[in-house]
């Protein structure tokens, strides 16, 4: 099959179909507008391929994710996430020498100007950390502003993914008033986040093994997931040719929403307040199916997903097993598998495909490494950065990207007469 045809008024249009790698077919629309003065009307994207990209495949009916080829599964057993990085970015898995110079130029470019420490003292306490991380990114490109040509490019991504966690850890040391931590080139990139969140200058800080592999774990399966609404958001304002801090600092405000990585902040209250409310799970399941309610259940459902989300089955496992390592019992671990059980077996939930998503048992696990839950979606967009990165990449190297702009179906007034301000106040007097 290498066209489709389309009948409009009456006539006949060829259009191409493209068809990818593990036989997605696209009818592509390019020049439909030109041929027939119509558009493509696709409210969500749903249907609507934005891109060609060799980064992540996803078949959401059969719950499968890979990175650049390799199994989901195979990729967070076995990789670390620098290496990770690395696949995303540069197509392929480092060799031992390209992944040490990596992790070394990440180590090395992971203190902010001290300049921008003052910008911390300026947010009130109670600021959320994703304001705080989305407006630290986006200055970022006040002093690194150079970043389209080759070799700043790649400097300027291994610099964000550096300072990234710096500014993260550094946000989460002001909201709790405690003095900020440098980070240490002896430590690893994750062990490096996590002594920068933890430790404190009174005493020494040893980054337990759990929390580092818990923490690694967590990251890559977040790494990449193709065209999402953030990664759409990132590949849309860089489109313009806008900066990769700019463009990443809208990713990240994207990634915010309750809808979208902000779920995980979200699931954690929920299963909170059904504690409190005495932990009847059933009663917010039949909840979530009122439609009248406006309540769903967060970390349920996926617009790609229709089966399982690969993701939050290897979290699942991880929860119980690092919990277990830990020593802890957490209350609300067993609310989410009884919730997510009676859920599962619902006719409501049946139907319309929903399982839980990547967001339902992360917040669980951060819990359990003490990170607090406002800090939960920064920890997505860490874990999110390099898939931003390498989409970000791919478009600004394809010769053929042109800037973003959809168009519509305009449902407004028809034309019509202006109205002067005096003759609008008579209507209203006579009316
Ligand atoms: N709880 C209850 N009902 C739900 C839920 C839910 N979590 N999710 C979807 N539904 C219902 C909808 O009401 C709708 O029912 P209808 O067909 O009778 O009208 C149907 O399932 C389809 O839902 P849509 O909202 O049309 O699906 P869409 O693909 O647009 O949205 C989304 C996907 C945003 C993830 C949605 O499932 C949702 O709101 N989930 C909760 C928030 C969440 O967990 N977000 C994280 C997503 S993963 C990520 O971004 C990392």
């Amino acid at each position: 099959m290498n066209s489709a045809t389309l009948l409009l008024n009456g006539r006949d249009y060829e259009l191409p179909v493209v068809v990818g790698t593990e036989d997605e077919i696209g009818i592509d629309v390019s020049a439909l507008r030109a041929k027939t003065g119509a558009i493509t009307l696709d409210g969500g994207y749903g249907n609507t391929g934005s891109c060609r990209s060799a980064i992540t495949f996803i078949d959401g009916e059969r719950g499968i994710l890979r990175y650049r080829g390799y199994p989901i599964e195979e990729v967070a057993e076995h990789a670390s996430f620098a290496e990770v990085c690395y696949l995303l970015i540069y197509g392929e898995l480092p060799t031992a020498i390209e992944l040490g110079r990596f992790e070394d130029a990440l180590t090395r470019h992971s203190l902010i100007h001290e300049d921008m420490k003052k910008f911390f003292e300026g947010f009130p306490p109670s600021a959320h950390p994703m304001a705080i991380l989305s407006a630290m990114v986006a200055s970022l490109a006040a002093y690194y502003p150079q970043d389209l040509d080759e070799p700043d490019r790649d400097l300027n991504i291994v610099r964000l993914l550096s300072k990234v966690r710096t500014i993260a850890a550094f946000a989460y040391k002001k909201s709790i008033g405690q003095p900020f931590v440098y980070p240490r080139n002896d430590l690893s990139y994750t062990e490096n986040f996590l002594h920068m969140m933890f430790a404190v200058p009174a005493e020494p800080y040893r980054v337990p093994a759990v929390l580092d592999r818990a923490l690694n774990l967590l990251l890559i399966l977040h790494a990449d997931h193709e065209q999402n609404c953030s990664t759409s958001t990132v590949r849309m304002v860089g489109s313009s040719q806008a900066n990769l801090f700019a463009s990443i600092s809208a990713g990240i405000c994207a990634l915010w929403g309750p809808l979208h990585g902000g779920a995980n902040q979200k699931v954690i209250e929920m299963l909170e307040a059904i504690r409190a409310d005495g932990g009847d799970y059933e009663k917010y399941v039949e909840k979530a199916k009122d439609k009248d309610s406006g309540f769903r259940l967060m970390g349920f459902g996926h617009r790609v997903y229709k089966n399982f989300d690969p993701r939050a089955q290897i979290l699942k496992a991880a929860a119980d097993e690092v919990l277990a390592e830990m020593g802890i019992a957490d209350p609300l671990l067993a609310i989410a598998k009884n919730l997510e059980e009676v859920a599962l077996s619902d006719p409501f939930f049946v139907e319309r495909r929903l399982y839980p998503n990547v967001d339902f048992y992360s917040g669980i696990l951060y819990r359990a490494m003490g990170i607090p839950t406002e800090m939960f979606t920064v920890m997505f967009a860490l874990g999110r950065l390099p898939g931003w990165i390498a989409q970000w990449k791919e478009m600004i190297e394809d010769p053929k990207a042109r800037i973003s702009r959809p168009r519509q179906i305009y449902v407004g007034a028809a034309k019509r007469r202006f109205v002067s301000i005096e003759e609008r106040e008579r209507v209203l007097v006579h009316a």
